[in-house]
Parts: structure tokens; sequence; C-alpha cells
């Protein structure tokens, strides 16, 4: 299927950038410009709908990733929506974190001084984590579904048999790296919490992110303020008291209401064809990168590959790299790509055609 075509990508821009942030469809573009038009517009009555609107969001997020959307809250980004959500825990809470996570994660709660630990990540992940786990029992294990620089992957079933191993231990995840990219049943998924920004792999620009929480952390968080009652006044009739603390005022329709495009787009092209198409370019980029040795020990030893590569070569080529047309970043010992929906074969081969020239010439 030629997905790119429902996207304008110039000919001469190897669009790889995914990880940093993604392209919107034409589509997209198009409904923007005419929703702005019609919420601006003087006698337009969009704006008397923005608490509507949202709900409807919410709607589509729910029916494509399985969340009730009373546990759904719309924020702007993922960093927003995580530190709302700590800022609920009592202090004693204890996290295992993930060493080298996306610093979004790590710093507000370091910052806020909550007792923590870190997990290694390596190849052995998963194992690591069970046995820190088991060892020192944490609260919370905070962790990204994908790691920002590597694109180390977590095993989305271990999460599933860690949470039946260990019942009370709270799991939150950040797949702002990961949804988007394949089928995610949240309330079958062992996360009591997953939150993500809509830029990158949901390809809804900025503005806009969600966080889905399960029963069970509902009750958890901002337990004493959850004990008092409800606002009284008409305009927050619906708001429960975790809306007042996520989405505590107007939020803005364009961007949710791109976030609400891409839902219905990926719905639409089906998840599991999305997963299928990465799957065959991945194959074909790791075969080549691994024939050159150009991949993380830790990642080629690794089953479980996600769709974020760290590629070793020197991030000094970065500058050479985008006037070539390759959209790209440097991260780490390396260079960062990501490989999406509106990626082809030809564009790993030109990848591939530019490192070997690159790699060649530096030698
Ligand atoms: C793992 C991960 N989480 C979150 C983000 C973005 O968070 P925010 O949009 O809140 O800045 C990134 C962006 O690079 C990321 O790599």
């Amino acid at each position: 299927m030629d997905y790119k075509s429902y996207f304008d990508v110039p000919e001469d821009i190897i669009y790889l950038n995914t990880p940093g942030n993604g392209l919107m469809p034409r589509s997209h573009h198009i409904w923007r410009r005419h929703r702005d038009e019609a919420f601006f517009a003087p006698s337009g009555v969009e704006r008397e709908k923005q608490g509507e609107f949202i709900a409807e969001v919410k709607k589509d997020i729910a029916d494509l990733f399985h969340c009730g959307t009373d546990r759904i809250f719309c924020v702007p980004n993922f960093s927003f929506g995580f530190n709302t959500l700590i800022e609920g825990l009592s202090a004693d809470t204890t996290f295992a974190l993930i060493s080298e996570d996306y610093p979004s994660l790590n710093y507000p709660v370091l910052s806020r001084g909550f007792p923590h630990f870190f997990i290694e990540a390596n190849e052995n992940l998963e194992e690591n984590i069970f046995n820190a786990v088991s060892e020192k029992r944490p609260h919370v294990l905070l962790l990204s579904v994908v790691q920002y620089i590597s694109g180390l992957q977590v095993d989305i079933s271990f999460i599933k048999k860690l949470k039946m191993s260990f019942p009370d231990l709270m799991i939150i995840g950040d797949a702002t790296q990961y949804l988007g990219t394949a089928p995610f049943d949240f309330d079958n998924s062992g996360f009591d919490a997953i939150g993500t920004s809509g830029y990158k792999w949901m390809m809804a620009g900025f503005g806009n992110g969600f966080l889905m929480i399960s029963e069970t952390f509902r009750s958890k968080i901002y337990g004493e303020a959850q004990s008092r009652p409800r606002p009284q006044e008409a305009m927050w009739a619906k708001k429960s008291i975790l809306d007042t603390y996520f989405e505590p005022g107007h939020q803005d329709t364009l961007s949710h209401g791109t976030l609400q495009q891409s839902i219905r787009f990926l719905k639409e092209i089906g998840l599991e064809s999305i997963q299928q198409h990465i799957q065959r370019l991945n194959t074909l980029a790791y075969g080549e990168l691994i024939a050159r040795d150009l991949i993380l020990p830790s990642i080629k030893a690794k089953a479980v590959k996600s769709s974020l590569i760290n590629i070793q070569i020197s991030p000094d080529l970065y500058p050479v790299l985008m006037s070539s047309g390759l959209r790209c970043f440097p991260r780490g010992t390396g260079i960062r790509i990501g490989i999406h929906l509106y990626n082809d074969e030809s564009d790993i081969e030109r990848l591939i055609q530019l490192i070997d020239k690159h790699i060649w010439n530096s030698k």
C-alpha cells in the first residue's frame, strides 16, 4: 500500500525524523485551515462548543486505544500530563526509574524528592526490571515504552506479566515514541497510566497529547482532593475532580481536533496494517545496518526492535546528511532515525546509499 501518497513529501527529502516530530497527512492541513476559519468566524458557534468537542475527541481515543472516556485526559503534551499525575501521589511514593530515560520522566521525580532507584537499560531490560521490582518493591515503575536515544523497546507483553506478578505495582508508561505504530489495548496492557504527546508517531502536530489511567490508579491519585466536594458551578457541572487537575482551563480545540483527525486516520488505515508496514521496512533497515555493524550491541541482541533506530555513525555527519535531504537527528553516539507510515523501501535504500557514501568519504 502506498501510504506516502497521503502526505506531501518533496522528492528530495528522505523524512526519517519522526522521533523528533512526525509529518501530518495532507488531509490534516486542509481540515485545520477550514476548522480555524469556522472556529473564529464572528458569526460562528464553534467557540461555544469546546467542552463537547473535547468529549468527542476522547470518544475517538477511547475507541482506538481501549480506555473509558472518564479515564482519558486531554493535555497539551506528555510532560504536562505526567507532572500533573505525579503531583497527585504522596511524597513517600517510591519510584523505579530507567537510567537515561527521557528527562521529562526522571527529572520531575528527582526534583520533587521522591525516593527512587535506577534500573539499567540494556538487552536484558525486562529481566532487570523484574529482578529490581522483586527485590526492592517500589510503588511505581516508570518507563518509556521506547527509549528516546537508543530505541530500546520494552516488550509490551512483559508489562502484562509483570502486573500479574505484582498487582500492587503501579506501572506508568510514556508511549510518545510508540503509540501510532502498533495496536494498543490500554485496559488490557498492565499499565496503570500511559501518556503521549501527539506530534511524533501520532502525526497530530504540536499542542496536544493525552493520558489514560486505570480504574485503580484513578482512585489512588489526588485521594484527599477526590474526597472533597465536586465543583458546584454550573459551567463545571460535568468536571470530575481529576478533570480540574488535568484539564483545568480552556483547551486548544484546533490542536486536539488535529489529534482526533489522526485517531480517525489511524483507525481507517488500521494499526495492524501500519505495524506490518513498519515491520517490513524495519527488517530491511536493520538487515542493512547490522551488516555494516552500525547498530548498538544491546539493540542487536534484543528480539523486540522498535522503529526508532540509532545508527552508529558519527553525529558530526549530521550537517552533511541534512544537506543531502535526510531528515534525522544526532543523539547519543550516533544519528537517530525513525521509520513510519510515510516511509517506503526507496527511503531506506537512499539512506543506506548516503551512509555508504559518507562513511566511505570519511575513511
Ligand atoms: C520518550 C519521550 N517522551 C516524551 C517526549 C516529548 O515530551 P514533550 O512533548 O512533553 O516534550 C519525547 C520527545 O522527544 C520522548 O522522546
